[in-house]
């Protein structure tokens, strides 16, 4: 990560003589499925291709981890390391997940955990943060995302309020790569990421991220 201020990255646009340079943030992203057909990953593609161009992203996996349990905290093993490293290195975090029995997926939840250990080193305080979802229920993933929102919570991420964005899943609207055959579902997540974007910048002036370390 490089640039004058802590957590922006700076990207030089145009002509080069003109050097005209804007702050970009980088965004780390969770998919909370674990599924090869995962409708939120067809969402979470959907999201990136909207986005301002000043956002960049990096997916945070969350199928290559242990279960957390406190006797990591001593020792965290490297895939749990990565994670926490990865999201040192974000200026803002998104999560996209599916709602499982009206709450959180255990997959996402325990990267979630392992990411808020051990004391002290809580990867989510102050971090720029937003919940999004789909299901194939009419009600979007609203309970998973209460859910999230409780944990974000506890973990002093800074959430995201509005817009709230429950999206009930259609292979008429959505490609498997992301594009989005609807106007107005085109626009309401346009929307949803410019806002994410104005959001994130918002927090950061107010609260900058902390330099990462190096390894
Ligand atoms: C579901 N599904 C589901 N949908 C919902 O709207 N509310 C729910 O509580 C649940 N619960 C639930 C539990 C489990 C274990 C599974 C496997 C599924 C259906 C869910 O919306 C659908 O499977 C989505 O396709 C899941 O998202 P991904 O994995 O395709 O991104």
């Amino acid at each position: 990560m490089s640039g004058a201020s802590p957590g922006y990255h700076t990207t030089h646009l145009g002509n080069p003589h003109e050097r005209a340079t804007m702050a970009t943030y980088n965004v780390g992203y969770f998919v909370g499925s674990l599924s090869s057909a995962s409708i939120n990953r067809v969402l979470s593609k959907a999201l990136i291709r909207l986005a301002p161009d000043d956002l960049e992203f990096t997916e945070l996996p969350v199928g290559n981890l242990p279960l957390y349990s406190p006797d990591y905290d001593a020792d965290f093993p490297p895939e749990a390391r990565a994670l926490k490293e990865a999201i040192s290195a974000s200026d803002a975090i998104l999560i996209v997940s599916p709602e499982y029995n009206r709450s959180i997926p255990g997959a996402l939840k325990n990267a979630l955990d392992w990411a808020s250990r051990p004391w002290g080193q809580n990867s989510f305080d102050n971090m720029p943060a937003a919940v999004i979802g789909a299901s194939i229920g009419q009600i979007g993933t609203a309970m998973a995302q209460q859910s999230l929102r409780g944990v974000l919570s506890f973990c002093n991420a800074r959430q995201m309020t509005t817009p709230e964005a429950y999206i009930q899943y259609s292979p008429e609207v959505f490609t498997d790569d992301g594009e989005i055959r609807n106007e107005s579902t085109r626009d309401f997540l346009s929307n949803y990421m410019e806002e994410f974007r104005t959001y994130i910048e918002r927090v950061l002036t107010v609260i900058p991220r902390p330099q990462s370390s190096p390894g």
